[in-house]
């Protein structure tokens, strides 16, 4: 993406992240949803947030375009990249922060920030990822290595929707923990909690993403061919 950032105020979020190497860490860093508000231009995104564009401009200037993406071009390789570094390691993540947050929320139960629930919402979201995770494993990645596109139009439209919900979760954690800022006297295991949490968080930013804005849009498109 050899461009000067001003032609980048009218691209989408997640097209930008999918060609410029570490926009998305930008837009993260930033708290830009890339992932699932991936159709909103550079510019629409910055003044929902109320943020400097000119500041994006300068960081997203400092990327390299040449560098080397964090997740293969080659079709088939994302969808292994997908499950090898996103559903098998969220399937690892998800659980041992459900553990730790039980941990948390019982030894400072009557501190008032407390995450009271969070355990109980982290355990809900995994229910759902498994089952989401378990329909793209079981139908969807197979009928697109088998490029059998009659398969394909429902079972995407169901995932993207899918994918609405995880966001919605992503802001029930973020309400439960005042966005994962843990109180100055929060012990090691909570803000342990929160650090990995926020490491997850990205994970699912960055999985999602790949899913919206760089593998449907494949299928998506040559279906309408
Ligand atoms: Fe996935
Ligand atoms: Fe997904």
């Amino acid at each position: 993406m050899a461009q000067s950032v001003d032609t980048l105020h009218n691209q989408n979020v997640g097209d930008i992240a999918a060609h410029l190497p570490g926009a998305s860490g930008v837009f993260r860093e930033f708290g830009i949803d890339y992932c699932c508000q991936g159709h909103v231009t550079l510019i629409d995104a910055a003044a929902r947030r109320n943020l400097d564009l000119g500041v994006i401009d300068t960081t997203l200037g400092a990327l390299d375009p040449a560098a080397t993406p964090s997740a293969p071009r080659e079709t088939t390789a994302l969808i292994d990249h997908i499950q090898t570094r996103y559903h098998a390691v969220h399937r690892r993540q998800i659980p041992d922060l459900i553990d730790l947050s039980h941990r948390v929320e019982t030894a400072h139960v009557n501190h008032p920030q407390v995450p009271a629930g969070l355990a109980e919402t982290l355990t809900r979201f995994m229910g759902e990822m498994e089952v989401h995770m378990k329909k793209e494993e079981l139908i969807l990645f197979p009928a697109m290595r088998q490029k059998a596109m009659d398969r394909l139009g429902n079972p995407l439209r169901e995932l993207r929707h899918d994918h609405n919900d995880h966001a919605f979760f992503l802001d029930q954690i973020a309400r439960l923990t005042e966005d994962l800022c843990a109180p100055t006297d929060a012990c090691a295991s909570w803000q342990a909690l929160y650090s990995e949490a926020g490491r997850s968080k990205a994970d699912l930013m960055e999985h999602i993403h790949l899913e919206n804005n760089v593998l449907f849009p494949r299928y998506e498109m040559a279906m309408q061919d």
